[in-house]
């Protein structure tokens, strides 16, 4: 098989980048119609509050990095942004609806000079690198001094009731939308790569390390997704 695996052991390095982008590939024609029913439309309000966050001057230039299907290009154009999508997918990046200018790319080794961009965005990828010490590292190497970085992923609540609603909904319901709108092993995969995910204090802390300062972490919608955002010193 191409994607992760259904079960046993998570992936790791080459093996799980290639993985991961099989999986994709494979997903891309359903992957926003499951992305709308399985988080019930609260991920547009997550991406569009992601935008907001990078608090840049209109006309800025943001790379999103992970673009997939171009929801977030979409939103930091409507935002007053110019935005280039970056993707190691073609599947996710030929089912793109976004005018922005879209490149297939390794966001671990991204095709930009050192400071090319004012501000980065990435959406629900964190989980799927093969390493976000290299990820944070080449977040700092594009983003100009002063520039902004906004990333978005899952989580998992805080509150013990919360997590405990949360694990049913991702655990078992969203393997059973996802398997029967669009591919099994995939969306079993989705709530099992939340282990990839350090704990938020680590990831600020990360970031931190990175060369980020002024880090701050939401939680949205009780947790069921987190907001990082820093800028870069
Ligand atoms: C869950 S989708 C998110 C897509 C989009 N950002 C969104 O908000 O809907 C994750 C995306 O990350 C991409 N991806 C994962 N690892 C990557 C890497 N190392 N380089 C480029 N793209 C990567 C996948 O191809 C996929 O399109």
């Amino acid at each position: 098989m191409s994607g992760p695996l259904p079960g046993g052991r998570l992936p790791h390095g080459e093996d799980k980048a290639r993985r991961v982008r099989g999986m994709f590939d494979a997903i891309a024609g359903r992957y926003d119609l499951v992305n709308r029913v399985m988080t019930l439309g609260m991920d547009v309000g997550w991406r569009r509050r992601a935008v907001r966050e990078l608090r840049l001057p209109g006309g800025a230039l943001v790379a999103d990095l992970a673009c997939g299907t171009g929801d977030l290009c979409r939103e930091l154009a409507a935002a007053g942004y110019r935005a280039r999508g970056f993707d190691f997918s073609l599947g996710m990046l030929e089912r793109a609806r976004t005018d922005a200018p879209l490149v297939q790319a390794d966001v671990l080794a991204l095709p930009l000079a050192d400071g090319a961009v004012d501000g980065v965005t990435c959406g629900f990828a964190l989980r799927n690198v093969a390493s976000l010490e290299e990820l944070f590292a080449e977040l700092r190497r594009v983003v100009r001094p002063g520039g902004r970085i906004a990333l978005l992923d899952a989580s998992t609540p805080e509150n013990r009731a919360l997590r405990a609603g949360h694990g049913v909904y991702f655990g078992r319901i969203v393997p059973l939308v996802g398997g029967a709108l669009s591919d099994r092993d995939a969306y079993r995969y989705l709530p099992r790569s939340l282990a990839y995910l350090p704990p938020g204090p680590e990831l600020v802390a990360m970031l931190g390390t990175a060369g980020f300062d002024d880090v701050e972490r939401f939680a949205l919608t009780g947790g069921a997704a987190q907001l990082l955002t820093g800028t870069r010193g």
